[in-house]
């Protein structure tokens, strides 16, 4: 790789608890993965951006005056949006080569977009010489994955994948965007994560319509208690006046309030090493996406059954947007291999086809090195 100037890379993520509620203003508890995606840039002295990857034939050009009308394309879409909105800020774009090479599944929900933006613009900043801005690098990627992909995500994704931290959970305040990092500490216990290798479809439209419930909720309850994100309700308060909000909003928005609720007691239980605490609440959260949130569907609902039965272990969920993707799953560090067989067999009975699944190793975000 000698030819290339900068390795550029960012993580993948999982977050661990607190599902649903960044775009409500919530705390979340995500961490940043091994699994990444690495960009391999050189200036090139023209006005294109090329990329290549490792996976994928072909190759495709963008022309950095165009940058705008990328949105179709079946890959470099990402890339495209993410050098736009790098333009757009006002920064220095140069013309360069790219290689890609992404270890995060894709479709996963794993972040594999977050990844691939992240690194993108901060690849764009190396060749440029420019500072590498981890959290304005993140929001230029999450308004890419809005604008240019249409998923009107939150900002949980783009931060973990920016400015994660290796063996260190981050509990970000999606409100003021204030992070703090608290070691990924599971004592006998490890993380496992399974992917469900569902199919992905539709899970932008349905993500959005999510969106648009819980703003129909924080309408109804902003008027009776002036509060400006779902997230600012108590428990307490969403018990009195909650009955306000009508149909599928109010489920919505119950989730919500008691996801928030879940997040500080996990927070505290990671912090004390209560490991079977921090599982029930893993239990309570999918309980909850699947009841009140209805953003599992019968994959995830049979990974993180069997998961649940399984006797080592003391919590399992899934994790990111959902429809499919991937769970999470707390698990006793020497029954590992007995889980992955158990649960990989009782899932391929139910679903018809195999699950995969991976050790959660926590990395840094955004590394750069110059080659
Ligand atoms: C996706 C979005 C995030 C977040 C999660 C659900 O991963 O990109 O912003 O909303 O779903 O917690």
């Amino acid at each position: 790789m000698a030819e290339y100037t900068h390795k550029v890379s960012a993580a993948g993520r999982i977050n661990i608890i607190g599902e649903h509620i960044d775009y409500c203003g919530g705390k979340v508890f995500p961490v940043a993965l091994s699994l990444k995606n690495t960009v391999y840039v050189r200036p090139n002295g023209k006005n294109t951006i090329n990329i290549r990857w490792t996976t994928l034939d072909g190759e495709v050009s963008l022309d950095i005056d165009r940058l705008e009308s990328y949105n179709n394309l079946k890959y470099g879409n990402y890339q495209a949006g993410s050098a736009l909105m790098w333009q757009r800020a006002g920064h220095r774009l140069v013309g360069c080569d790219m290689l890609q090479d992404c270890t995060v599944p894709f479709g996963s929900g794993l972040s594999s977009s977050a990844a691939i933006e992240v690194s993108t613009i901060a690849a764009l900043a190396a060749v440029a010489g420019e500072r590498i801005d981890p959290v304005e690098i993140a929001l230029l990627a999450q308004q890419a994955e809005r604008e240019y992909t249409g998923v009107n995500c939150g900002i949980m994704d783009q931060y973990a994948s920016s400015c994660g931290r290796k063996d260190m959970c981050m509990l970000l305040d999606c409100k003021t965007l204030s992070c703090t990092y608290v070691p990924f500490a599971l004592g006998d216990y490890a993380l496992v994560i399974a992917n469900t290798n569902k199919p992905h479809n539709l899970v932008e439209s349905r993500y959005n319509e999510r969106r648009a419930e819980c703003e129909t909720a924080l309408k109804t309850l902003s008027e009776k208690l002036g509060v400006s994100c779902l997230a600012d309700v108590t428990p307490a308060q969403f018990e009195k006046w909650g009955h306000l909000i009508e149909g599928k909003p109010y489920a919505r928005a119950k989730h919500v309030v008691e996801e928030c609720a879940r997040v500080e007691e996990a927070v505290k239980a990671m912090k004390s090493g209560d490991i079977v605490a921090l599982g029930r609440l893993l239990n309570a959260s999918h309980a909850s996406l699947k009841e009140l949130y209805e953003v599992t569907g019968k994959e995830l609902d049979a990974l993180a059954a069997a998961a649940q039965a399984h006797p080592a272990c003391v919590g399992s969920r899934m994790t990111g947007a959902g429809f499919g993707g991937c769970t999470i799953s707390l698990v006793k560090r020497d029954a590992v291999d007995d889980f992955v067989k158990v649960v990989g067999e009782k899932y391929l009975k139910k679903i018809g086809y195999a699950a995969t699944f991976y050790p959660a190793e926590i990395a840094d975000g955004i590394t750069v090195k110059e080659l």
